[in-house]
């Protein structure tokens, strides 16, 4: 599925982002916008020129891949063509929820963005050090979802306490690779 295109001006200040993020777990039922879903992809691993993208990559490795959770399904995201492709259909949000410890914010949120990563790609090239910087572009990647989803108005919680091989079920990722945070987000209901 296409996504629209995503817009690289918006209408707060890098500065209003970082004084607004929040961790917010209350949200609003009802569906994210396409345009929406569009700009938080593009702002965790959107491709621009040469393939560079807005999160940095240690040696431009690009090991993290982002899945999109909703009421639909599971969808992976391809940087590459800006397209989101069905991975499976139906609402795993439940199931997602008690992978994470039964985190109820999981459950409730419209759109729940996932980073996975294979660490592989990163530790052909630096060896042992591949983990550390693996680690280091997930918090990358996660804070620019977090600064975006405020740029739309949008709330959004990092969530790392999770079972990773309930994860991984739930979402059928590739065996190579390992989810390493969920972000739930949506319309504040606070
Ligand atoms: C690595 C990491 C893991 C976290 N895991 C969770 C989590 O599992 N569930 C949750 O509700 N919040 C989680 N948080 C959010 C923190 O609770 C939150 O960032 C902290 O309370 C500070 O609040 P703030 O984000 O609003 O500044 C996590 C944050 C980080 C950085």
């Amino acid at each position: 599925m296409k996504l629209p295109p995503a817009r690289t001006k918006g209408n707060i200040s890098v500065e209003e982002a970082l004084s607004k993020r929040r961790s917010r777990r209350r949200f609003q039922a009802g569906e994210l916008t396409s345009e929406q879903i569009s700009q938080l992809l593009w702002s965790a691993q959107g491709a621009g020129a040469r393939g560079l993208r807005p999160a940095p990559s240690a040696g431009a490795t690009y090991p993290l891949e982002v899945y999109l959770i909703t009421s639909h399904g599971v969808f992976h995201y391809e940087p590459m063509v800006h397209e989101i492709e069905a991975v499976t259909s139906g609402d795993c949000r439940p199931q997602l929820t008690k992978a994470c410890l039964n985190q109820s914010w999981v459950d409730h949120a419209p759109a729940v963005l996932v980073i996975a990563a294979d660490y592989e790609r990163t530790a052909r090239v630096y060896g042992p050090r591949a983990e550390r910087y693996v680690h280091m572009e997930a918090g990358h990647a996660a804070q620019n979802i977090h600064l975006q989803a405020v740029g739309l108005g949008l709330d959004s919680v990092p969530v790392g306490a999770f079972r990773d091989k309930e994860v991984k079920q739930v979402l059928s990722l590739p065996g190579s690779y390992e989810p390493l945070y969920v972000i739930p987000v949506g319309c504040s209901a606070e």
